[in-house]
């Protein structure tokens, strides 16, 4: 057996001031589960050849022919030893990390929320809409199987949702995203940086930011730039804004918002980001939304949203059904649809010219990364930091 990478340890990840004290029996659960999210990405891998050398051939024999698409085929796989023992245990992992991490949440959410508060109190850069509408798709489930998704408030004032979400990613990508977990925000900014080194963008917006940390990095590459993060979850906003109040940034604003209607004036905004948001919208929404982030760049301006892989067409009917465990298993119910959607068209139905479209694969930066772990890492479909962005300049 070859040597194994294993993950960073958990007290790696960075601290801040609204950031969860965590016991040392807290710390240890969230260690054993990064790396047991890491020895699934190796586990993981027998399922091709759970598939190639028992299930395909099975059904070929019983049915004269060649499975037809990935309902067949998964339907055939849930059949299978090794894929039934590996696809319980992701679960599990996912189901252990949330309750571990809420466990760790609510017991210091007065806490938490008043940390929060002494950061955010009378700062203008935090603009919060009591009647800002969560949209229908994110009320049908808890997303990634998280209790109460990012926008349920248990208290007034409630940030634990997101400081959940902080102190938890780090277990699901086994610390792959870095310190801050900002890899994918760290990538685009360097990514833009080398593309465009004239690029002086003056106004920027991050929608879906969550809890902000993908759009930090970009804001602190653009400090002459005003850098707003609109969300519909005001725990999340909350938690983002104290964070980064903390960090020391002084050119981002959050806002509530739903991303498919803000209150921006048209062409405002010469740079308009995503960071994995538009597999989490759901239905007509996808569409919406991207009007609106063509109503709001300004011609000349760069749009870019960082997703997961697109499926080709040239992609085998397994390898599409393994990327879709997500929206089977884990509460991503809009994640295949995200993927069978073109960008290209979808950004076409909203004005972008198809010559303008443009994507590219970026893959975290990872300051957790030293260079010491050599061993080759399998590809832990919908996990591993590596994705596809597609965007355009608008014209
Ligand atoms: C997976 S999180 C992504 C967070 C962050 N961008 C990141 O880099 O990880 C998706 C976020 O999008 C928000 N969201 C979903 N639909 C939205 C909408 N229509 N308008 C604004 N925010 C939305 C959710 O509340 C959630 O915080």
């Amino acid at each position: 057996m070859s040597a194994r990478n294993l993950p960073p340890v958990w007290s790696k990840i960075a601290k801040h001031a609204v950031f969860p004290e965590t016991t040392h029996d807290e710390r240890a659960r969230y260690n054993f589960l990064a790396n047991l999210n890491k020895h699934l990405a190796h586990v993981s891998q027998g399922n091709k050849i759970a598939f190639d050398k028992r299930v395909e051939p099975k059904f070929e024999k019983e049915h004269g022919r060649k499975m037809k698409d990935t309902s067949e085929l998964k339907k055939a796989m849930e059949k299978d030893p090794h894929y039934q023992v590996w696809s319980s245990l992701r679960r599990s992992t996912m189901e252990m990390r949330q309750q571990a991490g809420r466990s760790i949440v609510l017991r210091q959410a007065d806490n938490l929320k008043e940390k929060a508060e002494k950061l955010n109190e009378g700062k203008a850069s935090l603009v919060l809409d009591a009647d800002c509408e969560v949209p229908n798709y994110l009320l049908a489930c808890d997303n990634h199987i998280m209790p109460g998704s990012y926008h349920t408030e248990l208290i007034d004032g409630d940030v634990t949702p997101a400081a959940n979400y902080d102190t938890g990613l780090f277990v699901t990508t086994a610390g792959l995203l870095g310190t801050y977990s900002d890899g994918g925000g760290k990538a685009i900014t360097s990514w833009v940086k080398k593309t465009y080194p004239d690029f002086k963008p003056k106004r920027i917006l991050d929608i879906g930011c969550g809890m902000g940390h993908n759009v930090l990095p970009i804001a602190k590459a653009f400090p002459d730039a005003e850098v707003i993060g609109i969300d519909t979850a005001a725990p999340m906003l909350r938690y983002a804004h104290a964070r980064a109040m903390d960090l020391g940034y002084t050119n981002v604003k959050f806002m509530q918002m739903d991303a498919a209607k803000t209150i921006f004036e048209d062409e405002s905004f010469d740079w308009v980001q995503s960071t994995m948001f538009f597999h989490e919208t759901g239905g007509k929404s996808i569409y919406k939304i991207m009007d609106e982030v063509y109503r709001v760049l300004k011609p000349g301006g760069l749009t870019l949203h960082i997703e997961q892989p697109q499926y080709t067409d040239d992609m085998s009917l397994f390898e599409k059904f393994i990327r879709d465990w997500d929206a089977l298993n884990n509460n991503e119910p809009y994640w295949s649809k995200m993927h069978d959607i073109e960008p290209v068209d979808l950004m076409h139905a909203s004005g972008f010219k198809k010559e303008d479209f443009m994507q590219i694969g970026a893959k975290a930066e990872n300051d957790l990364d030293d260079g010491s772990n050599k061993a080759e890492e399998p590809e832990d479909h919908g996990r591993s930091p590596i994705w596809n962005v597609f965007g355009a300049i608008k014209n």
